[in-house]
C-alpha cells in the first residue's frame, strides 16, 4: 500500500484528492489547521475505504508548521509516496490594497512550504527510486496579478525545473493549474463570485482525476480543461501589456485564483 500526503485536504480541491486516493486505496496523511475537522475526515475515510488516514495539524504559515511536515515526508521508516501541496489562500484586493503581513503570510505558505516540502519528499523518494509531487498552482501563474499570480508563477517554474533536474531518477513532479474550482476558496477571501460565467466552473473531483492521470503521463504542467487550455493557449500569444490591463481591469475580486 502506498501513502499519500495532502496539504489542505480538508476542503475544496485537497478534500478531492483525499477521497480519489483513499477510494483508490492509498493510505493518507491529512495535513490543515483545523484539528476537528481533520479528526472528522480521517474517521470518515477510513470507515468508508478501509485506508489508514493518519492527521498532522499544522500551520505552513508559521516556521513550526513547515518544520513538522518536513519531518513526517523525511520519516524513512513511513515513506510517503505522493507529496500533494495544494494548502493555499487567496487575499481580496490589488496591490497596496492588502498588507505586508497577508503579502508574506502568502508567500510563506505557497512558496516556502512548497519549496522545502518539496525538498523533504524527493530527497527521500529519490533514495527509493520512485514518487510522485503535485504542486497545486493555479492559471493565474499565467497572468500578472499581483502576489498570488506571481506566487503561482513561481510554482509552475520552480516545479518543471525541478523535475527537469530528477529526471531519470523515478521521481516525477507536477504543477497542476486550474482555473475556477467550486470550494470554500473565494468565501474565505470575502471575494464575490456573481461575475464569474457558470461556464468557467470547475468541478474539484474532475479536477482531480484529469491531475493524476496527467500526473501518470509523466506531464510537468497540467492544465486539466479544455476550456482553460483553450484560453492558455489565446493568453501565449497576447502582448504581454494588454493582458497586463486585462487582467488589472478584470480586477481582483474577480478574476482567476
Ligand atoms: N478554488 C479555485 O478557484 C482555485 C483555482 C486555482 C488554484 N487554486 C489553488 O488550489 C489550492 C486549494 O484551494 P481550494 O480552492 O481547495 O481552497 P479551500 O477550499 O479554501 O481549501 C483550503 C485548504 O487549505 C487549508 N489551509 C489553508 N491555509 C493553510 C495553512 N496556513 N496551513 C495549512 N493548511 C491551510 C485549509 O484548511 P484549514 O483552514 O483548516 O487550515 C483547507 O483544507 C490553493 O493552493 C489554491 O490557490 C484554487
Amino acid at each position: 500500500m502506498t501513502t499519500a500526503l495532502i496539504t489542505g485536504s480538508t476542503a475544496g480541491i485537497g478534500a478531492a484528492f483525499a477521497r480519489r486516493l483513499a477510494a483508490q486505496g492509498h493510505n493518507l496523511v491529512l495535513v490543515a489547521r483545523d484539528t476537528k475537522r481533520l479528526g472528522e475526515q480521517a474517521t470518515e475515510l477510513h470507515d468508508r475505504h478501509g485506508i489508514e488516514a493518519e492527521v498532522l495539524a499544522a500551520d505552513l504559515a508559521t516556521e513550526g508548521g513547515i518544520a513538522a511536515v518536513e519531518q513526517r515526508l523525511g520519516d524513512r521508516t513511513h515513506p510517503v509516496d505522493l507529496l500533494v501541496n495544494n494548502a493555499g489562500f487567496g487575499n481580496k484586493g490589488r496591490y497596496l490594497e492588502v498588507s505586508m503581513a497577508d503579502e508574506l503570510t502568502m508567500l510563506k505558505v505557497h512558496v516556502e512550504a512548497v519549496l522545502r516540502l518539496t525538498s523533504a519528499a524527493t530527497s527521500s523518494m529519490r533514495e527509493r527510486g520512485r514518487g510522485g509531487v503535485i504542486n497545486v498552482a493555479s492559471v493565474a501563474a499565467f497572468l500578472p496579478r499581483g502576489t498570488y499570480g506571481a506566487s503561482k508563477a513561481w510554482v509552475v517554474q520552480f516545479t518543471q525545473g525541478a523535475a527537469k533536474d530528477l529526471a531519470g531518477s523515478g521521481v516525477r513532479l507536477m504543477a497542476l493549474c486550474p482555473g475556477f474550482v467550486r470550494t470554500e476558496f473565494h468565501e474565505r477571501a470575502g471575494m464575490g463570485t456573481d461575475n464569474i460565467p457558470g461556464w468557467m466552473w470547475l468541478d474539484a473531483d474532475k479536477l482531480v482525476a484529469a491531475a493524476l492521470a496527467d500526473l501518470a503521463r509523466g506531464r510537468t504542467v497540467s492544465i486539466p480543461d479544455p476550456r482553460y487550455k483553450a484560453l492558455m493557449g489565446v493568453v501565449k500569444l497576447t502582448p504581454r501589456g494588454l493582458l497586463g490591463g486585462v487582467s488589472s481591469r478584470t480586477g481582483r475580486k474577480y478574476g482567476p485564483q
